[in-house]
C-alpha cells in the first residue's frame, strides 16, 4: 500500500462529507498542539489538579482543561453548530454555520498523565439536529457521520472512520504530517482479554463465570491459554485491539455509581464502538449492539464490550444463555451459578 496522507484521505471523501472532514482537519491540529504541549510540560505539571471537576464529578487535571479548551477552539474554527464534552455540563451550542454536533471525551485516560503511559481523545461527529442543544446528542450511535481517537503514545496516531473501514495514521514529525499506517481488520477470535479484575468481587455472575474460563486457560473449557492486559487508558487499550486483537470488557458492577460501568455512551462508547464495527469487530453493553442504544442523557454510562466478533458474542451468551454453553457442563463445576 503506498502511503497516503491523511488531508488526501479527507479530500477524497465524497462532497456532501466535505464539513465533516474539514472538522477532522482542524481536530488533527489541535491534538498535534495537544501532543507538544504533553511533550514538553513537566508530567506533574499537566497532571496537577485543576481545581474543578467534570460533569461526572471526576477531578480536572491542568491537562483535561488545556486539551478541552484546544478541541473547543477547533471545534469552532471547523463552523460546528453543537459542542458536548466530557468535561462540561451541558452541550454548548457554538452557532456554527455547520449542521454537526461534535462530541469529545478531550483527554481519555487522564488517571495515566503523570505516569507517561498513552493517553487519548476521542470524538464522536453526529448531524444536527434541531432543538436543543443537548438533543443532537441523544441520537444513536449508528447516526455517526464519522468517529475517531487520538492517540499519545510513543506515536501520535489517529484512528479514524467514516463508516466505510477504519484507518489508522500515524503522525509524521519530518513530513509534519499524518500518513496512513494500516488499515485494522480485528480477528474474530482471541486469546487476550482487558479488564479490570481488582472490580472481580463487584461483577456478576456472567462477567466472572467469563473471566473465570479464560483462567482456567488450556485445563478450561476454552482449552486455551489467555493473555490479559489491562493499560487504564480506553484509547490504548482499543488502539492494541485495533492492531492485534483482543477482547475488553468494563461491565456495570455492584460498586456504588457502577450500575453502568465507567464509560460514557456518547463520547466515549459510541465512537470506539464505529471504529471497532468498521474493522470488523463488535461492541455491545454486554447483550445490545452499542450502536443501536438511544441515549437519554448526555453523560450517561454504559456497560462496554468490544473488540474479537466471536468473543463479543460469546460474553453475550454467559449473560443471556449461559445453560446452553457446552462449558456450563457439571464437568467444570459451574452449575448452579444461574439459578433462576
Ligand atoms: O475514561 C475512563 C477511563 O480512564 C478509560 O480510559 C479506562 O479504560 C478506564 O477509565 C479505567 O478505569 P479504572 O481506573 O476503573 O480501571
Ligand atoms: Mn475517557
Amino acid at each position: 500500500m503506498s502511503a497516503s496522507t491523511l488531508d488526501a484521505y479527507l479530500n477524497s471523501q465524497s462532497p456532501d462529507r466535505a464539513a465533516v472532514s474539514e472538522t477532522v482537519r482542524f481536530l488533527a491540529t489541535a491534538a498535534m498542539a495537544t501532543r507538544s504541549l504533553i511533550a514538553q510540560s513537566s508530567a506533574s505539571a499537566l497532571g496537577a489538579a485543576a481545581g474543578g471537576r467534570n460533569a461526572d464529578g471526576d477531578f480536572q487535571r491542568h491537562l483535561d482543561v488545556s486539551a478541552d479548551e484546544a478541541f473547543l477552539a477547533a471545534a469552532r474554527q471547523a463552523g460546528v453548530r453543537y459542542y458536548c464534552s466530557e468535561e462540561i455540563d451541558s452541550a454548548v451550542d457554538l452557532n456554527g454555520p455547520q449542521q454537526l454536533a461534535l462530541a469529545i471525551d478531550p483527554l481519555d485516560g487522564s488517571s495515566n498523565i503523570d505516569t507517561n503511559v498513552s493517553i487519548g481523545t476521542i470524538f464522536s461527529i453526529l448531524p444536527a439536529r434541531a432543538g436543543e442543544p443537548a438533543e443532537s446528542f441523544l441520537q444513536p450511535g449508528r447516526n455517526q457521520l464519522a468517529a475517531g481517537f487520538f492517540i499519545y503514545g510513543p506515536q501520535l496516531a489517529l484512528a479514524l472512520t467514516f463508516g466505510a473501514g477504519t484507518r489508522i495514521f500515524v503522525h509524521s514529525p519530518r513530513l509534519g504530517t499524518f500518513v496512513e499506517a494500516v488499515r485494522p481488520s480485528i480477528a474474530e477470535k482471541t486469546d487476550e482479554f482487558a479488564i479490570n479484575a481488582s472490580n472481580y468481587r463487584h461483577w456478576d455472575d456472567a462477567v466472572r463465570l467469563y473471566v473465570d474460563d479464560c483462567l482456567k486457560g488450556s485445563a478450561g473449557p476454552r482449552e486455551k491459554d489467555f493473555n490479559m492486559r489491562w493499560i487504564a487508558s480506553m484509547v490504548a487499550d482499543a488502539y492494541r485491539i485495533l492492531i492485534r486483537g483482543g477482547v475488553f470488557l468494563y461491565p456495570g458492577d455492584s460498586r456504588r455509581g457502577y450500575a453502568n460501568g465507567r464509560l460514557r455512551l456518547i463520547y466515549e462508547a459510541n465512537p470506539i464502538a464505529m471504529l471497532i464495527e468498521q474493522a470488523g469487530g463488535a461492541a455491545t453493553d454486554g447483550i445490545s449492539a452499542i450502536l443501536d442504544l438511544a441515549p437519554s442523557s448526555l453523560h450517561q454510562r454504559t456497560p462496554l464490550v468490544f473488540g474479537a466478533a466471536r468473543e463479543v458474542a460469546r460474553i453475550g451468551r454467559y449473560h443471556t444463555e449461559p445453560s446452553v454453553i457446552a462449558e456450563r457442563s457439571p464437568l467444570f463445576g459451574n452449575r448452579g451459578l444461574f439459578r433462576a
